[in-house]
């Protein structure tokens, strides 16, 4: 996507679909044939369906939503989120205009490879297995790189160490491979696998399982938020909020629900494995032995600044699963106007980071309620049998419910629409 006006995004949330698809044409994020695809529904037969997975009997279909005004690293973006929770694009978008005013996102990424496994669970020699290993790496990796891993040598990868742990008297033996733009899981297994048989060879011990790892700490994507404030009680408040999930890890796992709030919708529209960053960013949360908050916030009262940090692994992939198949995920891909799987795990890394500002501020001034809420009341009114014309009436009630109370529930949404009928049962 070529570089647009922000200014694009201006009322974004105010206008009517066809709108917001000039505001995505004219910013270059859509085409008239995206726009073609998506207001006819998207995918409308089987036999994509049938390629991907088993026993197929159709498609489930999520929202499919843009965050508005981010900027991160100085470059403007049009985020793809599919996601059904209420609030999470309108937190979002709000958290990120403040953002682009006042402070600004940073992020870059530590390390390159990504982790497979072969476990030998009862080695007859682990020190001899050690000596072995390191004396033949050079050739196990050559050999690797020339027979499986070649494509990603060519593209600048490949497997690039091989290391063994010790875990309770089980050798663990762990490659390192760089995938460059693919997430990695297929080229890594078959990696794995194909090393099996030269280093049971080498050794003289039995490979039990081969498989790579999810807690890719050899690959860590990081955050950065800055943003100046001129509420040292906010700011205050903030960085309570934090500490509270960084020590609590009952908090901390509602904490990172929220983070995760930002990044999963990402993840599922450009066809990733949410699975597995969800796998790896919560093994990643407790690497000391203690489940914690995944990011930090900071308040320096001196300088004015407000300062959060995400730190964790994000492995996905531009190419490969089904980035490329998938015509809604290769549109959300286009979207965001990148093909490189580092951009797109910054990218998201930023989202987790700026969603849970805009759930911290939430929680440490009026509460989660009235945004939420506000939100959420037209599912609470189609969670009722109300006609057109009903629903109308019965969101005001609703409104005026929660203004006065600051508590509303489907059981409202019933009674509510009860009472709205009842003069027509008594004329009836
Ligand atoms: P508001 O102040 O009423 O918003 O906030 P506004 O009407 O002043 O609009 C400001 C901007 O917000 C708009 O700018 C939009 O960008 C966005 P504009 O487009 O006008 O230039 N916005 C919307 N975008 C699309 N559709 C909308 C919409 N409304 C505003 N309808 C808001 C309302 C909900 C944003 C606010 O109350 C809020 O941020 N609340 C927090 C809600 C939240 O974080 N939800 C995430 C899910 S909850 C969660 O994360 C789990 C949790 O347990 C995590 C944890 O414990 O840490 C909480």
């Amino acid at each position: 996507m070529p570089c647009f006006n922000p200014e694009l995004f201006k009322g974004f949330s105010k206008l009517t679909a066809p709108q917001r698809f000039s505001r995505l044409k004219e910013m270059g994020a859509l085409s008239q044939s995206d726009v073609d695809f998506l207001v006819t529904g998207g995918i409308d037969d089987l036999s994509l369906g049938e390629k991907l997975i088993e026993n197929v009997i159709g498609y489930f279909q999520l929202p499919l939503g843009v965050a508005a005004y981010f900027n991160i690293d100085g470059k403007d973006y049009a985020i793809p989120m599919a996601v059904e929770e209420t609030s999470i694009i309108a937190a979002l978008s709000k958290t990120a205009k403040w953002i682009q005013t006042n402070g600004s996102i940073k992020t870059h990424i530590e390390g390159n490879t990504c982790i497979g496994q072969l476990q030998i669970h009862t080695p007859s020699d682990i020190m001899r297995l050690s000596t072995l290993l390191n004396e033949h790496k050079a050739d196990l990796i050559n050999r690797c790189n020339t027979h499986v891993t070649n494509g990603l040598c060519k593209r600048g990868g490949g497997l690039q160490d091989i290391r063994l742990r010790e875990v309770e008297g089980m050798a663990v033996i762990h490659i390192y491979v760089d995938c460059v733009d693919a997430m990695g899981a297929n080229i890594i297994n078959q990696a794995l696998e194909f090393l099996k048989t030269p280093i049971e060879e080498l050794c003289l011990e039995t490979v039990d399982i081969c498989i790579l790892s999810n807690l890719n700490d050899s690959k860590l994507t990081v955050a950065n938020v800055n943003l100046k404030l001129d509420d040292d009680d906010l700011g205050k408040r903030i960085e309570k909020a934090s500490r509270f999930a960084e020590l609590d890890p009952y908090r901390a796992a509602t904490h990172n629900k929220g983070v995760m709030n930002g990044i999963d919708p990402i993840l599922i529209a450009t066809g990733n494995d949410w699975r597995a960053v969800e796998a790896g960013v919560h093994a990643y949360a407790c690497r000391d032995g203690q489940y914690r908050a995944i990011t930090t916030w900071r308040y320096n009262k001196d300088t004015k600044q407000l300062t959060g940090q995400f730190k964790a692994p994000i492995t996905v992939g531009t190419v490969g699963g089904v980035t490329k198949l998938h015509p809604t995920a290769k549109l959300c891909l286009n979207m965001l106007g990148t093909t490189h799987a580092d951009e797109l795990s910054r990218v998201i890394a930023a989202v987790g980071l700026v969603q849970n500002l805009a759930a911290l501020k939430a929680l440490t001034t009026e509460g989660i309620i009235k945004g939420h809420m506000k939100l959420h009341i037209d599912n609470l009114v189609l969670g009722t049998d109300a006609t057109p014309e009903e629903s109308v009436s019965l969101k005001q009630l609703l409104e005026k419910v929660l203004a006065k109370t600051k508590r509303i529930s489907q059981t409202h949404a019933h009674e509510l629409l009860q009472q709205l009928r009842k003069p027509h049962t008594a004329n009836a």
